[in-house]
């Protein structure tokens, strides 16, 4: 198979200072793209900045191997920041082709603990920080031709111990990814979302709500570069899927599928019929399959 190239386009990549959305920017960097590393530089429970500039590392990293790079510290979570960001891309490189929104934040804690500003952080920077970003880049994206959004979830989303707050703020992100995929179909925009895993020290802060065994494995064996060449697909041209989600850990890829059974079908249901056939309307096969975002086969660029 031809090697991927990036470089006649320019991609957005969020949290791309430190963890999985360095290695984004550095293996895009890699293959020719032009890149915008976007990070405010963010504590990791999302409480403020820390001192450093990670995404000036970056960079400088990215520079240093000969890449194509801009800083950019803004805030995504605010509107004005995640404008900034995309203005950072068309001033140095003229256009922008694709985004990856995954900046992240995350702290533990019990539901009913966790006090109701942490949920209202963790929806700004998750949901809002990728609808800012989506809103901002989308007639660049339109021009573009080939727009991709890759969006970033979490199986928390499903169910995480401790993590109602980040793992609901994760859910809208799905949602989200689903519903921009409708309309940037017609644009020949396409949006999915990976579910990454791997041992950064966003990890390192839920260790309250993994085992010591999941931890040490995350740290050893799942690694930030394992999960780039998947958002890196997701962001290239070639990719033609939409509105799907990716689990990508430790080299595993996998498709994350919403999935409708067969059911059953009664116009006079009562209560009783719903509990006597409850075994039918659980049951995955025969005849489930997954719900998909229909892709126009044309559009209009
Ligand atoms: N590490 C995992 O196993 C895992 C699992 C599921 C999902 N995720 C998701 O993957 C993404 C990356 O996580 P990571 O593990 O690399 O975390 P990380 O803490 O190592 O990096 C996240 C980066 O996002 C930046 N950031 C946070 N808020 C920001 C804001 N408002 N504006 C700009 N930048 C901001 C931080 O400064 C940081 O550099 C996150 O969305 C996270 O929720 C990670």
């Amino acid at each position: 198979m031809d090697t991927l190239s990036f470089a006649d386009r320019v991609v957005v990549v969020t949290g791309a200072g430190r963890g999985i959305g360095r290695a984004h920017a550095l293996l895009l960097a890699a293959r020719g793209a032009g890149v915008v590393v976007a990070d405010v530089g963010a504590r990791v429970d999302g409480c403020g900045v820390e001192g450093d500039t990670p995404a000036a590392d970056v960079v400088a990293e990215i520079e240093a191997a000969g890449g194509r790079a801009v800083a950019c510290r803004a805030d995504i979570s605010t509107e004005s920041g995640a404008t900034a960001v995309v203005e950072a891309a068309v001033e140095e490189f003229g256009r922008l082709d694709a985004v990856i929104n995954n900046a992240g934040i995350v702290r533990t804690g019990h539901f009913d603990e966790v006090p109701v500003e942490e949920y209202r952080r963790h929806l700004d920077v998750h949901f809002f920080g990728s609808l800012f970003l989506c809103r901002a880049a989308w007639p660049h994206l339109i021009a573009s031709g080939t727009g991709r959004v890759v969006n970033t979830v979490s199986a928390a989303m499903l169910g995480n111990p401790l993590m109602t707050h980040y793992g609901s703020s994760k859910g809208a992100v799905f949602a989200l990814t689903r519903n921009l995929a409708l309309e940037g179909a017609r644009h020949g925009i396409l949006v999915n979302a990976l579910s990454p895993g791997a041992g950064t020290r966003m990890a390192e802060n839920s260790a309250a709500a993994l085992s010591p065994e999941v931890m040490a494995y995350m740290r050893t064996q799942l690694l930030p570069e394992h999960v780039a060449p998947v958002a890196a697909y997701l962001a290239h041209p070639s990719c033609q899927v939409t509105g799907e989600v990716f689990n990508a850990a430790g080299g595993a890829v996998s498709r994350m599928a919403v999935v409708t059974t067969q059911g059953i079908h009664d116009s006079d249901l009562t209560i009783e019929t719903v509990a006597a056939r409850f075994d039918d309307v659980m049951a995955l096969a025969p005849g489930a399959r997954p719900d998909v975002v229909p892709v126009p086969q044309t559009h209009t660029a």
